[in-house]
């Protein structure tokens, strides 16, 4: 169908036609006039987060809404082919290099990754309704990215991760890439931190407030965490933190829920620490704290945490219950290598 014929149609026909379009020839569509774009922006198609990466891979993917199954992808390779087309995406054109209608992908060259990225997401948040992406930046990338990250495109963004297990990030890296991208649900670091690490340094003059601080975020992954200490963790202010490789003893861990119990920390629904091989020392870990085993009519087995996507189910048979002063309930449970810290939202969860 030609596109003229399809802006003749009535509007109503006309979202109806393109709401059931695979992502591939909405973007052709989108390219063909001005006027279609403008109709496909009344039409709000919505997707599922958009992600992108860079690094080993240069690429930006959609996946469907349980995120096992993609359903459009434009790979940058790193060997360059031949040019075989164009595609001209918020008013300007990038080389196409392979286009696959089956598989829903589109190659370019990775040449025009960074001059690519920033045109092509603003083309597609023209199109898709209420976009949200999240980014994955290889922090060895970071220098040869900073002419492309002041982009406004870039703090549309809702989660960020900080890729490179070798790589260290410095203070001012991290200020850098958390200003230029402002994601608004959570971040997940990979790297390694420096040594003087800020984990809360909130800096505020009278126009700006920057948020130098990686307690704040909703959700809060870092594997890597280093010697935070444990007066931060009292700061934390997360929904859920998913913290790896810290100096917290058990010790620390019962100060820390002593901390809740007094009604502190009151978004936290799980904090997640590894390190323990072995069962904790329950007598230290729950020193001074009254709680009880689990009791089936006081709550059900499993709990499930939602991070971004995938939903995890934690099995709180052995789990030791206590609740904080406003009556909060919350579970400690040991499993595999980890000490899970949960707060029951709802104590039978579907
Ligand atoms: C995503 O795709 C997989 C594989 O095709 C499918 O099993 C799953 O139900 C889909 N999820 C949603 C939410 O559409
Ligand atoms: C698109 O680019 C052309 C050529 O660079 C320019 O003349 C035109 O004004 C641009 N149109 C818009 C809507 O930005
Ligand atoms: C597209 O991918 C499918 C599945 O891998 C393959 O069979 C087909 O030959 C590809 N088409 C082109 C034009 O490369
Ligand atoms: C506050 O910080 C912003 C960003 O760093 C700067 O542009 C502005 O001049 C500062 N304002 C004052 C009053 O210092
Ligand atoms: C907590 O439970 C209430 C009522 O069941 C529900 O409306 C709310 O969305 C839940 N909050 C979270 C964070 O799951």
């Amino acid at each position: 169908m030609s596109s003229i014929k399809l802006l003749s149609f009535p509007l109503l026909i006309f979202l109806e036609i393109v709401r059931s379009m695979e992502i591939m020839e909405i973007l052709e569509l989108s390219q063909v006039s001005r006027r279609t774009l403008n109709y496909l922006n009344l039409a709000r198609i919505s997707v599922e987060t958009v992600h992108v990466v860079n690094g080993i891979v240069d690429k930006i993917t959609i996946f469907n809404k349980s995120c096992t199954e993609r359903k459009f992808q434009i790979e940058f390779l790193k060997t360059p082919q031949p040019v075989v087309g164009q595609m001209k995406v918020n008013n300007i054109s990038i080389d196409v290099c392979g286009k696959n209608t089956t598989q829903q992908i589109i190659n370019c060259n990775s040449n025009q990754f960074g001059y690519g990225l920033v045109h092509i997401l603003t083309h597609m948040d023209k199109i898709f309704y209420r976009m949200e992406y999240s980014i994955g930046i290889e922090l060895s990338t970071l220098n040869a990215m900073r002419g492309v990250l002041c982009h406004s495109i870039f703090r549309k963004c809702d989660y960020v991760q900080i890729r490179g297990r070798k790589e260290t990030l410095s203070n001012e890296d991290c200020k850098y890439l958390l200003e230029k991208t402002q994601p608004t649900t959570g971040i997940t670091i990979f790297s390694k931190l420096s040594p003087d690490f800020d984990y809360k340094k909130f800096s505020k003059n009278s126009t700006t407030q920057i948020h130098f601080q990686i307690l704040h975020f909703s959700r809060l992954r870092v594997p890597n965490l280093g010697k935070m200490p444990l007066e931060d963790l009292k700061a934390l202010d997360s929904e859920i933190a998913n913290l790896g490789n810290h100096q917290f003893k058990e010790v620390d861990i019962n100060d820390f829920l002593h901390h809740w119990i007094e009604g502190n920390n009151k978004k936290l629904r799980r904090l997640k620490l590894d390190g323990f091989k072995e069962a904790p020392d329950w007598d230290i870990l729950l020193k001074d704290i009254v709680y009880t085993e689990w009791n089936p009519k006081e709550r059900g087995r499993y709990y499930k945490s939602k991070y971004t996507d995938e939903v995890e189910t934690i099995d709180c048979e052995n789990g030791r219950d206590f609740r904080n002063k406003d009556g909060q309930l919350a579970t400690v449970v040991h499993h595999l290598q980890f000490l899970d810290f949960l707060i029951w939202n709802d104590s039978f969860p579907k």
